[in-house]
Order: C-alpha cells, then sequence, then structure tokens
C-alpha cells in the first residue's frame, strides 16, 4: 500500500482521483487552530530562570488548519507515508546538518508483526465477515507436528479493512465460544466502531433512559470485549478516524495481566504515547471540554457525515459501474471502505482449469490476479487509484485447507478493488466516473499493451 502511496506522488499528476486509502477529510478534524504560548527567547534577558519565576515575557505560534502556517494542521494530523512530514524534515534538516554530520541514511521499518516472527493464517470471509465455521476447521485440522496451532484471533469487527464488512452480533458469540474451545486470544482491532451507518436515530431530548452518550452508545452493536468472560479479548481503539490520524493515539482494553506486559513492552519501546494528543484529549473529554455527551455528539455527526458519503458513493457506483455489468458492491454497515467485486469471467481473456493433478491445493486454477493487475495498471493510466485486493491477501498454505476439495485457491478469489469514501464527493464522483470508464475499455477493448502482458504470462 506504501508503495502505491508513494507511485502515486511521485507521478506528480494533478488531478489523481485517490480512492486508495481510508484519511479522513482535513474538514473533520474538530479543530481550526493550535495555540503555543512559549518564552519570548529575544524578549527575556535569561529565558529559563525568568520562565522559571513566572516574569518571562512570552510569545505565541499559531498552527492553523485553513490559513497559511508552517505546517498547516490539514497536514500535521493527516496520515502520512514517511517518517515525518516534509515540512517537519526540512525544518530538521539544517540542524541535523549543523550538529549531527549524518553521512548514511537508515533503512525504513520493515512489517512490524512479520519482524517479530508472526505468522499469519487466512480465515475465509463473506459480506458479513469472517466465517465461523471456516475459523473452526482451520483449528481442527491443524497439524502440531508443522507447527503451533494459531492462539491468537486478529479480527476488525466493524467496517473491516479491506472488505468493509461488520460482524454480526451471533457471528461474534459464535467466534467467541470458538476462541474459548481452542483458547485463542482475541485481538479487536476496532479504529471504525463508531462509523456504523443505518442506525436509528439518538433520541437528543432528555430522557429518563439515561444521558446523550449512554442513549448513543445503546445503539452500537456490542463489542467482543463486552462478550468476555474469560478476559481473553483485548481491545484495540484509535482516534484516528473520529477526530485526526496525526494524533497518533489509541488505546488498548484488556485484562490485567495484558496490561501489566502492554506497560512494561511499551516502557522499552515508545515510552509513552504522543504528549500533544493526550493533552488535546483530556481537555475535550475534561470539565471545560465536550466531555462524554458532547464528543457523543460529534460522532453522532460523524457517523452520520460517513454515511452520507457511503450513499453517495454507492450512488455514482450505480451510475456509472453498475450499468457496465463487470462489477458489482457490497453496502457496508461501517467503516470507510466499499469493496468492489469485478466479473473477471466475461473478459475475453480470462482462463480456468489452469492447474493438473499434480499442482498444490493452493495453486491458482484461472488467471483472475493476472487481470486484476493488468486492470489496477489501467486504472492508473486513467488517473483512478484504487487497491487491488491482492495486496491484503495471506499466502495460503495446504496444510489448513486439509483435504477439501472444494477449496477454491486465495489466488483465485482476489477480484476485487477496495475504494474509500472518506474523500471529497468530487474526489468520488470522478473516481467512479473513470472507474467506470476504465472496466469498460478493459473488458472491450483488451487489445492493450497491458492486456498482452497478461496473456504472455498465463500461457
Ligand atoms: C483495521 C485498522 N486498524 C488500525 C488502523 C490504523 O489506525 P491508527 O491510525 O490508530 O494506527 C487502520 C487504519 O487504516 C485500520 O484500518
Amino acid at each position: 500500500m506504501k508503495a502505491i502511496s508513494r507511485r502515486v506522488a511521485s507521478l506528480g499528476r494533478l488531478d489523481v482521483a485517490n480512492m486508495a486509502n481510508g484519511a479522513p477529510h482535513y474538514s473533520l478534524f474538530p479543530f481550526k487552530q493550535l495555540v503555543f504560548e512559549v518564552p519570548s527567547v529575544t524578549e527575556a534577558q535569561d529565558p529559563v530562570a525568568e520562565w522559571r519565576a513566572g516574569t518571562c515575557p512570552t510569545q505565541s505560534f499559531h498552527s492553523y488548519k485553513d490559513e497559511d502556517c508552517a505546517l498547516s494542521l490539514r497536514n500535521a494530523f493527516q496520515y502520512t507515508h514517511r517518517a515525518g512530514l516534509p515540512q517537519c524534515q526540512n525544518a530538521l534538516k539544517d540542524l541535523t546538518e549543523l550538529f549531527l554530520h549524518p553521512r548514511i541514511t537508515l533503512s525504513r521499518m520493515t512489517n512490524a508483526p512479520l519482524s517479530y516472527g508472526i505468522k499469519w493464517v487466512g480465515i475465509k470471509m463473506d459480506g458479513g465477515g469472517i466465517i465461523p465455521e471456516e475459523m473452526e476447521k482451520i483449528l481442527q485440522n491443524w497439524d502440531e507436528t508443522k507447527g503451533r496451532r494459531p492462539h491468537v484471533l486478529y479480527i476488525v469487527p466493524v467496517g473491516q479493512n479491506p472488505t468493509g464488512s461488520t460482524l454480526s452480533l451471533e457471528r461474534r458469540q459464535k467466534i467467541y465460544r470458538i476462541a474459548q474451545k481452542w483458547d485463542l486470544l482475541i485481538l479487536e482491532d476496532d479504529p471504525y466502531y463508531f462509523l456504523q451507518f443505518d442506525l436509528p436515530p439518538v433520541e437528543t431530548i432528555p430522557k429518563v433512559d439515561g444521558t446523550y452518550s449512554q442513549r448513543f452508545s445503546k445503539h452500537l452493536i456490542p463489542t467482543m470485549l463486552s462478550l468476555d468472560v474469560d478476559g481473553r479479548v483485548l481491545r484495540v481503539d484509535s482516534f484516528s478516524k473520529i477526530l485526526a490520524p496525526g494524533m497518533r493515539l489509541g488505546w488498548i482494553t484488556s485484562s490485567k495481566l495484558f496490561h501489566e506486559k502492554l506497560v512494561t513492552y511499551t516502557d522499552s519501546g515508545t515510552q509513552h504515547p504522543h504528549g500533544f494528543g493526550q493533552a488535546f484529549i483530556t481537555e475535550m473529554l475534561g470539565e471545560k471540554g465536550w466531555q462524554l455527551d458532547g464528543l457523543c455528539r460529534w460522532l453522532q455527526s460523524l457517523r452520520l457525515d460517513y454515511e452520507r458519503r457511503r450513499d453517495f458513493l454507492l450512488e455514482m457506483f450505480r451510475r456509472e459501474v453498475g450499468p457496465t455489468g463487470y462489477a458489482s458492491v457490497d453496502v457496508p454497515q461501517g467503516g470507510m471502505f466499499v469493496w468492489m467485486e469485478v466479473h473477471f469471467e466475461r473478459h475475453p481473456h480470462y482462463r480456468s482449469g489452469l492447474r493438473d493433478a499434480t499442482s498444490s491445493a493452493v495453486a491458482p486454477r484461472t488467471n483472475i490476479e493476472t487481470l486484476l493487475l493488468a486492470l489496477f495498471e489501467k486504472c492508473m493510466e486513467n488517473d483512478v487509484v484504487v487497491m487491488p485486493s491482492s495486496i491484503f491477501s495471506i499466502p495460503e498454505d495446504p496444510m489448513w485447507i486439509g483435504n477439501d476439495n472444494q477449496h477454491v485457491p486465495i489466488r483465485d478469489r482476489t477480484k476485487f478493488f477496495r475504494a474509500t469514501f472518506a474523500g471529497t464527493e468530487e474526489n468520488i464522483e470522478k473516481g467512479m466516473v473513470r472507474f467506470g470508464r476504465t472496466l469498460k475499455d478493459f473488458f472491450e477493448q483488451p487489445m492493450t499493451a497491458n492486456l498482452r502482458t497478461c496473456k504472455t504470462a498465463n500461457k
């Protein structure tokens, strides 16, 4: 994903409909400016002594979201792709060169879980998220002589990234029971929890049934944490999607045992969370701030905003893409993404039956993956960026599949693109118009350079 983002940035094109990433639009960050009141180091004779004595003159720095400043809050509180924003890096460059004389560049961070030796096993999903029976099948078929049976379940229960699916209460209960049976820990990563759609309105007139925040909370689907009677759930929340990603602040709720481990781990890692972010959150929830009721009013309004964006994307999809007949879409009940399925079986160069009796159970039978990547390249040529599902897929191991003859390899199932509705209506409309046209060309005029490559690759 980062490579695609860098590629888009390096193209330097001005008019790209970028629907690749779920970056909340800056107009949704609930602040306009930050004011830092600091010692006036030029006016003071001895700034530190005067500051401590409370006699130091002060000056203010302002960071704005909509006005000119050194680093706009639009960028500072957004997701970024590198280790620090260019403005901040430039600000540090002179200092670094003056004092530190660097000779080498340090390598980038690698994908965090892999570097800890964690091995992933994919679980089949449908429109409703992880299928509990598929999860159980994997655990049952596991051959312990080939490695330890999986013992942690990672889930994104609301508006799953990338598929947009939300787990129903019934599935949550089933998954929890399987976790109990096989003694799994559950890592509930739920940054889209507050962006749930199609809910009844929250009664705004105070009634006997509690405060606004209590009523608001009752509308949301119960979390896995709320079903947990054993202390096996670690729940991860984030302010990224509901306030601003650049805050880099989230929180984990867990049993005491995991809490203690996490504190030790933090002590020897990042040491503590981001200070400015913590200051902002504390004020916001404090006596003089929004408090919990105020935050819930913001969240209710925010989730309706995303619901409207989702509906707008679906409307554009129905207008621009649906009529081609080459793609369809699920309606997400939460989050920031739609998962568009492309019907590659209708493509003139679609091939199936590509594997013989000696092939492994995970070897692809079709050329769907190649067609997907060829279509992605065509989208890029036409200035629309959507994420190809192959980059989210986990390589399969025949061991998980056991003797399931009906198994369809994941490489034959990667026929989706992820698109976000986090952007502006203009971006969404442009993106869907271009995606529809690109699909039509791709299916109806397939004699392009990309497809010749794709045919050769599948000979
Ligand atoms: C499922 C999931 N978890 C976590 C994150 C990242 O959240 P944060 O900004 O808090 O690191 C994302 C962001 O896209 C996400 O989709």
